[in-house]
C-alpha cells in the first residue's frame, strides 16, 4: 500500500516532523516563509493530510486542490480564524483538529507579562535606558498603576482565560469575567471568579484581557464605542487574535485618554502594526510570542502530528473541531 502523503506548509519542531515521518511521505515546504496561494494549492495536491500553520487560509479553494482523497487538516494554533470550518464540515470527508491546552500557560504568562509591562510602564523604562535618555530617580517619577485589589476582566473564560485568572489571583486580582457561557461553579470557586455582562466588566475592570476566539461575533468586538465604557484609568490586553480590536479606534482611545494603556501581542494586520501605536508610550506591542516557547511549540506540533497521525490510521484524534462520521 502507498504511504499518504503528508503537506507540511512551513517548519515544524523536529519531534512532530520524525512523527509524521513515520506514517507517510512527507512533503515539507522548502521556505522559511508563508507560502504563496499558488504555492500552496502545488503543495497540497494528492495530500491525505495537511499540517498547516496560522497564516495559511485554508478555504474551498485550498480543499479543491488537494482533491478528494483529503482526510485532515491539522491546524498547528489552537486558534482556527485561518480556516473555514463550516466549508470542511460540507465535505463530511476531512476531519479539522487545532492544538488546545498545550499553549495555555505559555500563553496566560505572556498576558500576564503583558499586564505587568503596561500597568508598571516597562517598556517605556527600558527605552530611557537604551536610549540613555538622562533620569534620575524621584518619588514621582514614571510611576505606574499597582495591581493588588484590582478587578481584572477576562473576556472569555476558557482554557487561557482561566490560567491567566490563576495568575492575577496570585497577584491579590479580584476577577470578573464576561462571555457566551457561565463557567462551572467550581472554576469560578477556584479563581474566586464572578460572571458579569460584558458591559459591567467594560465599565468596572481596572485591566480588560481578551480570550475569546475571533469569529463574526468577535470581529472589533473593541471598537470606538466600548472604549469610551471602559474606565480612564484601565488598560486593554490583548493575546487572543489582532481583529478583535478596532486597531484605529484603539490608537484614539489612547491618544485621547479614554483608556490609560494597552499591551498587545498580537494584530489586525501581522506583520503589520498600526503606526498611530508605534508612537505611543502607553503601548506595549510584542511581536505574537503567545505560546513562543520551546517547549510548547514542540507541544504544539506534536500535537498536531498526533492528530493527522490518529486520522490517517482510521483512530479518534485527540483534540478534533470537525469531526466525520
Ligand atoms: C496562536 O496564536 C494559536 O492560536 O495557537
Amino acid at each position: 500500500m502507498s504511504r499518504p502523503r503528508i503537506v507540511v506548509t512551513r517548519r515544524i519542531p523536529q519531534p512532530a516532523l520524525d512523527l509524521l515521518a513515520e506514517a507517510g511521505e512527507v512533503w515539507l515546504s522548502p521556505h522559511d516563509r508563508p507560502l504563496t496561494r499558488e504555492e500552496l494549492f502545488d503543495a497540497v495536491k494528492g495530500a491525505e493530510a495537511i499540517v498547516c500553520l496560522l497564516h495559511d487560509k485554508i478555504d474551498d479553494e485550498v480543499l479543491d486542490a488537494a482533491g478528494p482523497q483529503l482526510k485532515v487538516i491539522a491546524n498547528v494554533a489552537v486558534g482556527y480564524d485561518n480556516v473555514d470550518t463550516k466549508a470542511i464540515a460540507a465535505r463530511e470527508s476531512i476531519w479539522f483538529t487545532n492544538t488546545p491546552g498545550v499553549l495555555t500557560e505559555a500563553t496566560a504568562d505572556i498576558a500576564f507579562s503583558l499586564i505587568l509591562m503596561a500597568t508598571r510602564r516597562l517598556g517605556e523604562g527600558e527605552r530611557v535606558i537604551r536610549s540613555q535618555t538622562p533620569w534620575v530617580w524621584n518619588m514621582f517619577y514614571m510611576l505606574g498603576t499597582g495591581l493588588q485589589g484590582k478587578k481584572l476582566g477576562i473576556v472569555g473564560l476558557g482554557l487561557i482565560g482561566q490560567a491567566t485568572a490563576r495568575r492575577a489571583k496570585a497577584f491579590g486580582m479580584e476577577v470578573i469575567y464576561s462571555g457566551r457561557r457561565q463557567a462551572d461553579a467550581a472554576i469560578e470557586q477556584e479563581l474566586g471568579a464572578t460572571y458579569v455582562s460584558f458591559d459591567e466588566l467594560l465599565e468596572t475592570a481596572a485591566v480588560v484581557s481578551l480570550h475569546c476566539p475571533l469569529n463574526a461575533e468577535t470581529r472589533h468586538l473593541m471598537d470606538a464605542e466600548r472604549f469610551k465604557q471602559m474606565r480612564d484609568d484601565a488598560y486593554l490586553i490583548n493575546t487572543t487574535r489582532g481583529p478583535v480590536v478596532d486597531e484605529a479606534a484603539l490608537v484614539e482611545a489612547l491618544r485621547n485618554g479614554e483608556i490609560k494603556g494597552a499591551g498587545l501581542d498580537v494584530f489586525e494586520e501581522e506583520p503589520k502594526v498600526n503606526e498611530g501605536l508605534l508612537t505611543l508610550e502607553n503601548v506595549v506591542l510584542i511581536p505574537h510570542l503567545g505560546s513562543a516557547t520551546i517547549e510548547t511549540r514542540t507541544g504544539m506540533g506534536v500535537l498536531a502530528a498526533t492528530n493527522a497521525i490518529a486520522i490517517l490510521r482510521g483512530e479518534q484524534p485527540p483534540t478534533p473541531v470537525v469531526s466525520v462520521g
